[in-house]
């Protein structure tokens, strides 16, 4: 969709779109329309007992005494940023239904103005490549948009950043709704090579260079696969020379079938979603990059495809991590933790960074404890995590912090390796012995923050800003981080 902003006024045809409070109340251009229209703005949303509820609308076609064809009523409750992001996400989720292809806003607010586009780029993402009966094609998008409102410029350069992110969140919903067939670990890995364009340092680390590193839990979970297994660094530097690095560590299991610890089917056909933490990393140092954050950061990603097959690894194997770490791998099905182990100590021994977070799809138990709109949050690093809190608080991705400690510890114990990858307890805490165990791989008290956002990755359902499918939850929280915390 193509955004502009445009100084204020009323539009004299075409559609238009006014956020409405949640006190009924409408701006003084909207005051001005239904004055013009004798009342009918008014009168309509009695009739349709609208009063400007967040995430409401109410659509009034060819309003007489103008030559308007529709004018579109946006309720925005409170009127925080969200809910105006929200207004422009219901905005553009209706294009479909409205037959909407171009449509002007009028928001005095430059600030508002800006995260109302925002919203309505998130809100109207949607995934069509694989779409060719032209009914399904011929499906209306909102393709331009034009805000009106006090201070066009100040709105663009609000809005830059925000394109900035709102371009890095479609890269991740696009490779999370890719599938396995299409993104294997080398098409990803190729993906990632053009992305220099940004700015962007790009360096494919292969699986014989993982080997000589010692790679071995990364190495064993691609082991069944016929792609290899390969690490993606993905380098921003945007700040001063030397200075140490933010990192950015992704699951990047592209298929995870469970290995020879087989999933159900129930449980495997949505699993081209394993790959999400990669996904989102690879978005999140677009945007870095292309809202040219000034901060030197550098994003992992770990491409690996959990496949039975006779060259599998097999319950009760032992691998030795990069860590020099031993791990009797109990389950197959536990690998993200296998795969970010590693990561975990390249990271760290490469880079020597000020702070790493890592995410993954890595528990069914977090979706169990926190449902799918919050991602469960660990760390060795209190005041971090609760700034990544307060970051997700504001962008709407809210985490919710979740224990580490030696009751965790405990199940992980092994009769033969220094540990072993699932808990001895069946069902018991299981988010928790998953993070204790990468936990074991944070050298000198790095700080660390591990979001499992299995319940988030995807959603099976609409929000305004997250449609159904791959969300790229995490970008946004983390690109505010990095621009509070991190930056020069
Ligand atoms: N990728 C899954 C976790 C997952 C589940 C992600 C649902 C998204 C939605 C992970 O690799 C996994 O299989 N975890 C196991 C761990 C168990 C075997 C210890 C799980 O959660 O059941
Ligand atoms: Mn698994
Ligand atoms: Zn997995």
């Amino acid at each position: 969709m193509k955004v502009s902003f445009s100084e204020l006024s009323l539009p004299q045809t075409g559609s238009l779109a006014l956020c409405v409070g949640g006190d009924g109340s409408l701006c003084a251009l909207g005051a001005q329309l239904d004055a013009l229209t004798q009342g009918a703005l008014t009168r309509a949303m009695k009739v349709e007992k609208f009063s400007g509820e967040a995430q409401s609308w109410l659509s009034i076609v060819a309003p007489a005494h103008t030559d308007l064809d529709r004018v579109i009523l946006l309720g925005t409750g409170e009127a925080s940023i969200l809910d105006i992001e929200n207004a422009g996400g219901v905005l553009a989720q209706k294009a479909e239904s409205l037959a909407l292809r171009e449509v002007f806003v009028a928001l005095a607010d430059s600030e508002q103005a800006a995260h109302f586009a925002y919203g309505a780029q998130l809100g109207g993402y949607r995934f069509d490549k694989y779409r060719t009966l032209e009914a399904l094609k011929a499906r209306c998008v909102l393709e331009t948009m034009t805000v009106a409102t006090t201070d066009a410029e100040k709105a663009l350069q609000a809005y830059m950043p925000l394109d900035a992110s709102a371009v890095g969140i479609a890269l991740t919903r696009d490779l999370v709704w890719e599938p396995a067939n299409v993104l294997t670990t080398e098409a990803f890995a190729e993906l990632c090579q053009t992305l220099t364009p940004y700015g962007l340092e790009v360096e494919v680390i292969d699986s014989k260079q993982m080997a000589a590193l010692g790679m071995g839990a990364m190495l064993g979970v691609g082991q069944g696969s016929m792609y290899e297994t390969l690490m993606v660094v993905i380098k921003h530097n945007g700040g001063a020379q030397g200075q140490s690095p933010i990192a950015f560590l992704g699951k990047g299991v592209v298929f995870d079938s469970g290995g020879l610890s087989l999933k159900p089917n129930s449980s495997m056909n949505t699993m081209k979603e394993d790959m999400g933490g990669a996904g989102t990393v690879a978005g999140l140092m677009v945007t870095l990059a292309k809202r040219q954050a000034k901060v030197n950061a550098i994003g992992v990603l770990g491409l690996v495809e959990n496949m039975p097959s006779d060259k599998a690894q097999r319950p009760s194997d032992v691998v030795t991590t990069m860590s020099g770490q031993t791990v009797e791998v109990m389950n197959t099905d536990a690998e993200g933790r296998l795969v970010l182990c590693d990561l975990l100590t390249y990271t760290q021994r490469t880079f020597k960074p000020r702070a790493m977070f890592d995410l993954a799809t890595l528990t069914g138990a977090i979706i169990t404890a926190l449902g799918d709109e919050m991602s469960g949050i660990f760390s060795n690093h209190d005041e971090l995590a609760a700034q990544v809190t307060r970051a997700g608080e504001l962008e709407g991705e809210l985490v919710w912090k979740m224990p580490l400690g030696d009751s965790f510890k405990r199940l992980l114990k092994s009769e033969i390796a220094d540990m072993r990858n699932n808990g001895t307890k069946l069902g018991v805490g299981g988010s928790s012995v998953a993070a204790q165990f990468l936990h074991n791989f944070i050298e000198n008290d790095t700080p660390w923050v591990h979001l499992d956002i299995a319940g988030t990755a995807w959603r099976s359902d609409n929000l305004p800003t997250k449609p159904k499918g791959a969300t790229g939850f995490g970008l946004r929280l983390l690109d505010r981080l990095v621009k509070e915390q991190f930056e020069d």
